[in-house]
């Protein structure tokens, strides 16, 4: 039985930083973030908005085709969950009316957890070939304030539906997958932001991606030539070439500018202007890569990398189903892009030190640009979404 992603739609903020207005913040040189890590924009989340609006605004469009009625398992994936005990994905359920005949559950294991989901819900589908799961992948990237993290940061949701006969992807059977235990990036339950070393987060990257891919290539037989594009795993976009480079090395193929170009660039123009979504962020890659690519992607096979430090790494593949283009979003995803609002620097640093009040009081949030839900408030402890729609 054929198996995968059968919609994917992305949903980010309405405000950014350029990462120019930063630079001069920063007394930083602008190409260090524009060229040296090849990053433009970063999404900044309004004070209205969580992983909760993040994820239901992503997966509204789903419910608006009717794309989510025989859905019976939601996984929500994120490093930045709102609660401890109650799933985010239980408040999506509601702001989408979805029916209580729903397993609902949330996934934590930094940016990698999204595909586990994916996984996940492959086992589900296989179980119940006329069920679907949704995925949802939701996180907003917060380091400290002049650390060297924080031109990455960034926000965003990507909402998919996994099912039999899939109309966008189906997901070969092989994968490669690495666990060990390493402190290269975490954040402490009483943290707000990441703790992170940097430079040793990308050298365990790339450790975990040729493990997997060495194991992947073991199972499956394939070689690096025998994809056609590949989407990695996106905390910035040099880092996604930077691997690649590293995987034709290690597998003695060699590859220029333009063929990194050819395989790589339609999936990093979402993030270079979007920033890091953690759990998001390889399948904003996809959707980049869908809505970009000028050719019929149809029968190509692709390449994943997925990496969640701490860490676990994952290869895996799939192959691109005819028709797909009929299943995108792509206007609604450029759509958004292009309305956002740019912000100063005074105002980035304004929304960063803005905090949810702890004390139990009761908060009415002043409303913000956003999609179709917002935090509206907080009421003793208890968050309180609002929806714009119908
Ligand atoms: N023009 C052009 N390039 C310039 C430049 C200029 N004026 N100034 C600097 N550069 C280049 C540097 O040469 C460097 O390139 P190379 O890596 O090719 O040498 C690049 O810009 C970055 O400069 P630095 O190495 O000096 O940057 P930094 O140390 O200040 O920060 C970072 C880089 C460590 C990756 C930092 O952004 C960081 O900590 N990011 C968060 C962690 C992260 O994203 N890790 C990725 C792997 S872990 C993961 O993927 C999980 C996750 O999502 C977090």
């Amino acid at each position: 039985m054929k198996i995968g992603i059968d919609q994917i739609s992305f949903y980010t903020s309405h405000y950014y930083v350029d990462l120019r207005t930063l630079a001069d913040a920063r007394s930083v040189e602008p190409d260090k973030y524009y060229l040296g890590i090849g990053q433009e924009k970063m999404a900044i989340p309004a004070p209205d908005e969580d992983v909760v609006t993040l994820a239901a605004s992503a997966a509204y469009p789903l419910k608006e085709r009717g794309e989510l009625e025989e859905v019976e398992l939601l996984l929500f994936a994120t490093e930045s969950g709102i609660d401890q005990s109650k799933a985010a994905g239980i408040y999506v359920h509601g702001l989408l009316e979805m029916p209580s005949r729903c397993r609902a559950i949330e996934l934590k294991q930094a940016c990698y957890s999204a595909t586990a989901g994916i996984q996940l819900a492959i086992g589900f589908v296989a179980r119940n070939p006329g069920k679907k799961a949704l995925v949802i992948a939701s996180d907003i990237a917060r380091y400290e304030l002049g650390s060297p993290g924080e031109a990455t940061q960034g926000c965003g949701s990507v909402a998919m539906v996994i099912s039999a006969d899939p109309r966008i992807l189906t997901i070969d059977a092989e994968s490669g997958y690495y666990t060990e235990d390493v402190m290269d990036f975490w954040r402490p339950n009483y943290r707000s932001e990441a703790l992170v070393d940097g430079k040793y987060s990308t050298m365990v990257y790339i450790h975990a991606l040729l493990e997997s891919w060495k194991q992947y290539a073991d199972l499956s037989g394939r070689s690096l030539t025998d994809f056609d594009r590949f989407c990695y795993h996106i905390p910035f976009t040099k880092m996604a070439e930077k691997a690649h480079q590293k995987l034709c090395r290690k597998c003695k193929v060699d590859i220029d500018r333009e063929g990194m170009q050819a395989l790589l660039e339609e999936s990093l123009r979402y993030s270079r202007i979007t920033g890091n979504c953690y759990s998001g962020s390889m399948y904003v890659g996809l959707a980049s890569l869908l809505d970009h690519a000028d050719e019929d992607l149809a029968g190509k096979r692709i390449g994943f990398y997925s990496y969640g430090s701490g860490c676990v790494g994952e290869f895996f593949s799939g192959v691109v189903e005819p028709g797909y283009r009929d299943m995108l979003y792509t206007d609604r995803h450029i759509n958004m892009l292009e309305n956002r609002t740019e912000l100063s620097y005074q105002q980035y640093e304004d929304i960063f030190n803005y905090g949810v009040p702890t004390d139990g009081g009761e908060y009415v949030f002043p409303q913000y640009k956003t999609g179709p839900f917002r935090f509206s408030g907080i009421s003793q402890h208890k968050r309180e979404y609002e929806s714009l729609v119908d």
